[in-house]
Parts: C-alpha cells; structure tokens; sequence
C-alpha cells in the first residue's frame, strides 16, 4: 500500500494512529538534530518530523523540494500548531521514509503567491497546477461540470457526442482545418460548435440534448477567448423562447447553488438589445450597478424606437449650437454620472482624459461637469455651457449633487464603445465590480441581421439558422435583401428584423447565447439568400440541414453557455485561461508542448500537401 491517508486528513482525533503518506516536498526545515518537511498532495499539507535517528539517512538520501517522497509514522499532536492548515493540530513522527522519485530544482516556486511569470509557468504548466492557487480552479471546473450535468439529467436531457472532424459549421470564426490523407485535397474543418448536429438530433427525435463539448475557432484571443474552449451546448425541440429561458435560468441557478451555495432567487432580469445599447452602450451590460448613458446626441436611425427620447435631450437630434465645435460635429454625444466624484482633483480628470485617449479608447478628449455638493456646477465647458445647460445634461444623466458627469463625443460606434469602457473602468475604481455579487440577465430581441459594409450585404448576428421573430417572417420573405444605397442601409426593411434569439450575460459577460432555429426548408433558403448565398451555393454547403428539414424537422431551439466563462466568472476572474488546464497563449500557442509546429516532409508527402510557409 502506498499511503493509508491523504496530505489533508489527518485530525487531532487520528493521533497515535500509526500511518503511510506519499506526496510532493513542499520545504525542508532543519531545526539542529530535528528536521521538519511539509509533504504536499492534492489534498493538503501534512508536517512530517525526522528525529535524529533518521539523520544519518537524511544525509545519505537529502531531499530537495518536489521530490517524491513516502514516508511511515505515528501522529502525534503539535506543540506548535498551526491554524492556518487543516491538518495543522497535528504532525507525522517519521519512522520510515522512501524517496520515490527526485526532482531538478523546480523553475519557480509552488506556491500561492509564486515567483514565475507568466510565461514560465506555461511551460511548466505540469507544476502551476500544482499549486494551490491553480488546482482550486480546476476544483471549481469539476463542480461546474458536475452541477451542470446533474441538473440537465434531472431534466431529461440525453449527453450525445458529435464529431469533430466535420464539415464547416458557420460560427463567424475562421475554421481550423485538418487535411485527410484518405481523401487527398480534401479537408475536415473542427467544429466552430455542434450546432448542425444537435438540430440533426432534434430531427431524429432526441429532444432534449447536451453536450459539454469543445469547440474550435480560429480568431483574435483575448482574456475570455480560446482558440479551443467548451460550451455547455443545448438543444431542445417543442419549445419557444420562454421554456428554453426558463430552462437554462434553472441551469445556472443550480449550478450557483450547488458550486457556490448562492440562493440565486430573484427573477433573472430582461432587457431588449435596443435598450441595452441605449442605455448602457453594449448588448452585453454590466447591471450590478447603475451608472446608466444619457444619450445627449444620436443618429436618429440608429434607435428608431428612441426618437422622442432623443429629441428630449438637451443637445437635441441636431446637436446644440453651443459652439462648442467637439459636440456641434460630432455624430454622437453621450454621457453619464459617476457617483460621488465630484471632488476629483484637476490631476484626476487630467489622468482620465489620458485614458480616454489610449490608442485602444482612440478617443480626442473627454468633457466633465463636476456637479458640487453645494449645488454649484463646475465643467471642462463652461465657455460654452450655462448652468441652466450644465444642469439639464445632469438631470439627463439621473445625476445627484456630489457626482462627476463624464461626456465622450464622437464617431457613433467608436463613442459607444468607449463610453461602455470608461463605464466599466470608473465601476473598477469605485468597486462597483464586486467578484463574488452575481447579476444574471437576459438580452432578447437582436436585430436578425448585421450589415457588412466591405461587401454590401446582410449577414448573421447570430448565425444562419436563427429564425426571425413569427411578426417578422413577412418582411423577410417579401422584401428583397439587396441593398441599392449603402449609406442608408438602416432604412432597408430587413434592418429592421428581430430575431428569436437570446444571450444570458453575467456580470457584464456573456457567458451563453442561442435561438429559436428556422425548421422549415423555404424559409432557410430565403435565409440563405438574404445571406447573399446562391441556391448552389447553400446546396453545397448545407444540403444536408436542407435534406433533414424535409423529413419531419420539428420546431427547436437551443443556446450554448461558455463553460470557460462561467468557471472564470464564478472563480472571480476575467481570464479564461486560469481556468482550463492546459491553455493556449495570447498567440494561439502551447508553450509546454511547443505547438504548433512544423511536420515531417513524410507526413506532408502522405496528405500531398506542400508546404509553401519559409522555416524558421
Ligand atoms: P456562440 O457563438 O454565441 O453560440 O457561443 C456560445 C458561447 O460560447 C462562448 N464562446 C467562447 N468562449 C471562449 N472562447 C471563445 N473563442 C468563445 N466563443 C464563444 C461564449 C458564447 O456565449 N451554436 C451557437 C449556440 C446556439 O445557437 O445554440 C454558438 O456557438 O460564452
């Protein structure tokens, strides 16, 4: 037997028992005669005590920190214990040890608040997992994964897997490829996701499917990309957009419950993506806390809904004529109030503009309205702006006296963006961002379709086989998808379409998203073609969803969560990454393996492909 207990069992009501542990050195400590090692498993941290009678085998057998190490005692209570470990009441006196196995001196040290940057401990990603840091998110993953499953079985959903070498399925992601030497020239693509397969399996009658599965993208990363990452895929049929909200609202609040004990009981909120863009300038807004946009100037096109609003704002659909030339030009003036600034110091605002300013902001300057506790108004624009004025842009903003107004003006995308980011870093600031409070939301009603300006044409918000909402049906099917006047395309009626699709968005996240799916074949097609898709050409792409659809596809609809996203989101990071055992870096590479790489002229020669790329 290699071990009786594990590093993190032993309790004071164990002592005198004689036991076996084998584990990791964590330090050796030697005290003159006596010599003190923490042993390290997955579980916990045991301290075991050499006397001196081991010392002269100590000195033949020295251990280094990781080696492997057995070793059989007695425990016994420690005089000098230790709160801060759950074994710490006790000790191990060594009467036996067995190094199972050395180790080099490791690159840095295994340890919560270790020395190896970043990159080193991608390489030695086998010992960062090690420690305790990383092995509690790996921990966390597992109850995920394990709350998640639990719950779908108790509701009748069935884990079906689908394959990976298959044909491309639209994400709006490149593919990865992977040739096939069977059939030479011809490649598989890696799934951008399963979705043509769970709605094969919708056809064939499986109707209530999942899958915990990974999908494959090849886009930019960022902190919550990877080119390979898993989603909690579902998929359900005989359904509509309630059920499947209501389903998966239940997902994730069990899996709050069971991960993280939070009795996630108030109703998740919904928001339409017009009012998310209004009001918080993104469709995927952090609603923990207020802070919401005054929108002072807007296109009129961009929120039909919103004209009225728009013509109550204080600089109006036209803009003021304030002769204050940053907002009498620019597209878009927004703003909002942060509360309880508005004592910050010159130095402070200065810093702010500089922020605004980053090349990733790509903003010309910021305007502020410090809104004083005695009621006075003090503003970047008061050459321009009265108090009357001053005032009316801060009532705009919902603003108190004691706030700091902040306005960006702009390009309309380029501000939307930025105020959406200045929103979200003064929250960071405030510590509005609290890691361990939740707020789940629901965004409904996306537009159906998205304009690509470089090729004049419609595509997917979502993907091709979101159906449009049943009042929009029409619409689609007579109206034509071309587009005659490319500057005036939101005046094209199919700018106008809703789609039956959703996003849940955590913490300002979104952590799934999914739809209500076409499910009959004349539809798809006319989908196809408002893609800009000739009938030969979604034929070759998709004859077989259009076969399936022909023989008794039933209503469906499904969404997919971003399980990397939760696991970080629910560990109180933003980085995926921590999250998954053997990630890719910002450069889509794995350091520990070194790939990609080259392969050998042999291979290559077997798939007849030739390499064109220059070696390294
Ligand atoms: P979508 O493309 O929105 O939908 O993806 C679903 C969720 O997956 C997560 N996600 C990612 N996570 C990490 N790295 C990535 N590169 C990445 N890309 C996406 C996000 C996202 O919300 N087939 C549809 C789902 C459906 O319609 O049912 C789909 O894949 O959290």
């Amino acid at each position: 037997m290699f071990r009786t207990h594990t590093c993190g069992e032993l309790r004071i009501n164990n002592i005198n028992s004689e036991v076996i542990l084998a584990g990791w050195v964590q330090t050796v400590r030697k005290f003159g005669a006596i010599t003190f090692v923490d042993l390290r498993d997955r579980y916990g941290i045991t301290q075991l005590l050499f006397g001196e009678e081991l010392n002269q085998q100590l000195d033949a057998n020295p251990l280094g920190r990781e080696f492997v190490l057995q070793a059989a005692g007695t425990v016994h209570e420690r005089s000098n214990k230790n709160p801060n470990i759950t074994t710490g009441d006790i000790e191990i006196s060594v009467r036996s040890f067995k190094i199972l196995n050395r180790s080099a001196t490791p690159p840095f040290t295994i340890q919560d608040d270790t020395d190896g940057g970043d990159d080193l401990r991608m390489k030695y990603r086998f010992l960062d997992l090690r420690r305790n840091a990383v092995k509690k998110n790996i921990e966390l993953r597992h109850a995920v994964n394990r709350a998640t499953r639990n719950y779908l079985h108790q509701q009748g959903f069935m884990d079906i897997e689908t394959p990976f070498l298959i044909k491309s399925t639209p994400e709006g992601a490149r593919d990865f490829v992977v040739p096939s030497r069977m059939n030479p020239g011809q490649f598989y693509a890696l799934p951008q996701s399963p979705q043509t397969f769970k709605q094969h399996l919708m056809v064939s009658g499986y109707d209530r499917y999942y899958q915990i599965v990974k999908c494959f993208r090849d886009e930019d990363l960022r902190a919550d990309r990877q080119p390979e990452f898993t989603q909690i895929d579902c998929e359900m049929a005989f359904v509509e957009q309630e059920d499947i909200l209501n389903m998966f609202e239940g997902m994730v609040k069990s899996i709050f419950k069971e991960v993280k004990g939070i009795d996630y009981s108030e109703k998740v909120e919904r928001m339409t993506w017009e009012d998310a863009m209004w009001t918080y300038g993104n469709d995927k807004p952090d609603i923990r806390f207020e802070m919401k946009l005054a929108n002072l100037k807007f296109p009129a096109h961009t929120f039909p809904n919103k004209i009225e609003m728009l013509q109550s704002s204080p600089l109006g659909t036209g803009g003021l004529n304030s002769g204050f030339g940053v907002f009498d030009n620019a597209e878009t003036v927004i703003a909002f109030a942060v509360p309880g600034c508005s004592e910050y110091s010159r130095k402070q605002t200065d810093e702010l503009t500089e922020w605004v300013k980053r090349p990733q902001i790509g903003m010309g300057g910021l305007g502020f309205i410090k809104w004083n506790k005695d009621g006075s108004y003090k503003s970047s624009m008061d050459k321009f702006f009265n108090e009357e004025k001053l005032k009316a842009i801060a009532v705009a903003c919902s603003a108190s006296a004691g706030d700091l107004i902040l306005i960006l003006a702009g390009p309309e995308e380029r501000t939307r963006k930025a105020v959406s980011e200045l929103r979200m870093e003064m929250a960071g600031r405030l510590g509005l961002r609290k890691s361990e409070e939740f707020k789940l939301l629901w965004v409904l009603d996306f537009p159906l379709f998205e304009y690509d300006a470089g090729e004049n044409r419609w595509v997917a918000r979502h993907h091709p086989f979101t159906s449009p909402k049943p009042s929009d049906i029409e619409t689609m099917i007579n109206n034509d998808p071309v587009i005659d006047n490319a500057a005036e395309y939101l005046k094209h009626p199919y700018a106008n379409i809703k789609a039956n699709a959703y996003d849940m968005v955590l913490n300002g996240n979104e952590i799934g998203g999914g739809s209500i799916r076409i499910y009959q074949r004349e539809l798809q097609e006319k989908m196809f073609a408002a893609l800009g898709m000739s009938k030969e050409e979604s034929l070759h792409k998709f004859s077989f969803l259009l076969g399936a659809f022909e023989y008794g596809a039933p209503p469906h609809g499904g969404i997919a969560f971003g399980f990397d996203r939760l696991c970080a989101i629910l560990g109180g990071s933003e980085s995926i990454r921590d999250f998954i055992a053997f990630p890719k870096n910002n450069a889509g590479r794995d350091v520990m393996l070194d790939a990609p790489a080259t392969i050998d002229e042999k291979q290559l020669n077997e798939l007849q492909i030739k390499s064109i790329a220059k070696k390294e």
